[in-house]
């Protein structure tokens, strides 16, 4: 199988890596943008021109490892139209454009693939596609940003300070180039769009489910927790509600001898729930050039062998995009905010403590859908940070 490799970043040189590695699988192009500086062992396969590889009938798939919505949209369309597979691990590209990207695959008799979009090297889409085979997802959910999962981790062990650890993740390869899509929950709420999708036979529109991240939390909140025996973790949810979906993106306290709570540095731990199955686990590396680039190629050797059945995937559209609902979706929160909050619902609180820094609360269950309501109203006031609690 000939493959051409869109970008030559973490994950695409993870991908040339693993290829190389699979007797099955042959690299015949590597797309960098001009004057890109490319180690010798590529420089036969670069070009700069996507042409070279859309109007290369040698060429079975492409491996779309360049990031961001444009041109990766436009080059994995042209590349599906040209009858080519697609693998992508982008999932921006996959949560803004599944209906088209979809029907683009389907229409022209490809194969798209993304298992790495969500969970990197863990083979979490892949097994949730397999377990809806005959059975009914309820619920997915779990930590699905591993720089997220590193900083927490470090910060509940070692107390450090926010910044600090945040560079030490861009360092190790696991932050996207601009980590604010990490840290305010934006990549771990596309994740949540493409597992809830593929879960629930949904279309759901990112724009539509919201995301509290941890860029506001301090050693003074992980401090309150500690004491009160409580590890956060951020994490995505998405289960079936009457009408559509519940989904959302928050940082959530986990008792301490929790499977959350265990899941430490940059890992990711990603669960199913189905009707017959009950509870399933995924756990292991969710970021990083080798296990994201293996899983891109573990896609492309599922297409060489046939193990993707059908042209687009086993996904199911539904006719119009998902609503997402978070309003009959309850649990208690804990809240940090300053002093000066003038306006804040306080008959939601059932607990309250107050120093010179603020109000530590906790309040009684409220929808998620009020909580992340009451957060973008108060975040920009000054100190706020939220975190529901795992009941
Ligand atoms: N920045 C992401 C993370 C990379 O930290 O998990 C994998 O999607």
């Amino acid at each position: 199988m000939n493959i051409a490799i869109l970008g030559l970043g973490t994950v695409g040189t993870g991908a040339c890596e693993a290829a190389a590695r699979s007797e099955a699988i042959k690299v015949r192009w590597i797309f960098v943008r001009p004057g890109k500086k490319v180690a010798l062992e590529y420089q036969d396969l670069i070009t700069s021109d996507i042409d070279d590889i859309i109007n290369d009938p040698e060429v079975d798939v492409v491996c779309e490892c360049m990031g961001g919505e444009t041109p990766a949209y436009e080059y994995v369309m042209a590349a599906m139209k040209h009858g080519k597979h697609v693998v992508t691990p982008n999932k921006g590209l996959v949560s803004a454009h599944y209906r088209e990207l979809v029907d683009c695959a389907r229409e022209n008799g490809v194969a798209l693939r993304f298992t790495s979009s969500a969970g990197g090297g863990i083979p979490w889409l892949f097994n949730l596609l397999r377990t809806k085979r005959c059975d009914t997802i309820t619920r997915v959910w779990g930590i699905l940003n591993g720089t997220c999962n590193y900083i927490l981790d470090t910060m509940h062990r070692e107390g450090s300070d926010f910044d600090q650890i945040l560079k030490s993740a861009q360092d190790l390869g696991y932050a996207e180039k601009d980590p604010t899509a990490d840290i305010e929950g934006i990549d771990t709420l596309r994740k949540c769009v493409i597992s809830g999708d593929l879960a629930f036979d949904g279309d759901i529109d990112p724009d539509s489910v919201p995301a509290f991240g941890i860029s506001t939390i301090t050693a003074k909140d992980i401090s309150w927790f500690k004491a009160k025996g409580y590890v956060c973790r951020l994490i995505m949810s998405a289960s079936r509600s009457e009408d559509g979906v519940s989904a959302y993106v928050e940082p959530t306290l986990f008792r301490a001898d929790s499977l959350e709570a265990g899941t430490g540095a940059n890992n990711n731990l990603v669960s199913l729930e189905a009707e017959e199955l009950g509870i399933q686990s995924f756990y292991g590396q969710g970021a990083g050039k080798a296990p994201t680039g293996s899983s891109v190629i573990q896609d492309v050797i599922d297409i060489a062998t046939g193990t993707e059945m059908l042209p687009g995937g086993y996904y199911h559209l539904p006719a119009g995009s998902t609503p997402v609902d978070n309003s009959t979706c309850t649990h208690r929160y804990y809240i940090h905010i300053s002093n000066d909050c003038q306006g804040f619902p306080f008959q939601i609180v059932a607990e309250q403590e107050e120093d010179k820094d603020g109000f530590y609360l906790i309040t009684k269950p409220v929808p998620v859908s009020q909580a992340h309501s009451i957060a973008q109203e108060f975040r920009s006031n000054g100190s706020f940070f939220m975190a529901g609690i795992q009941e």
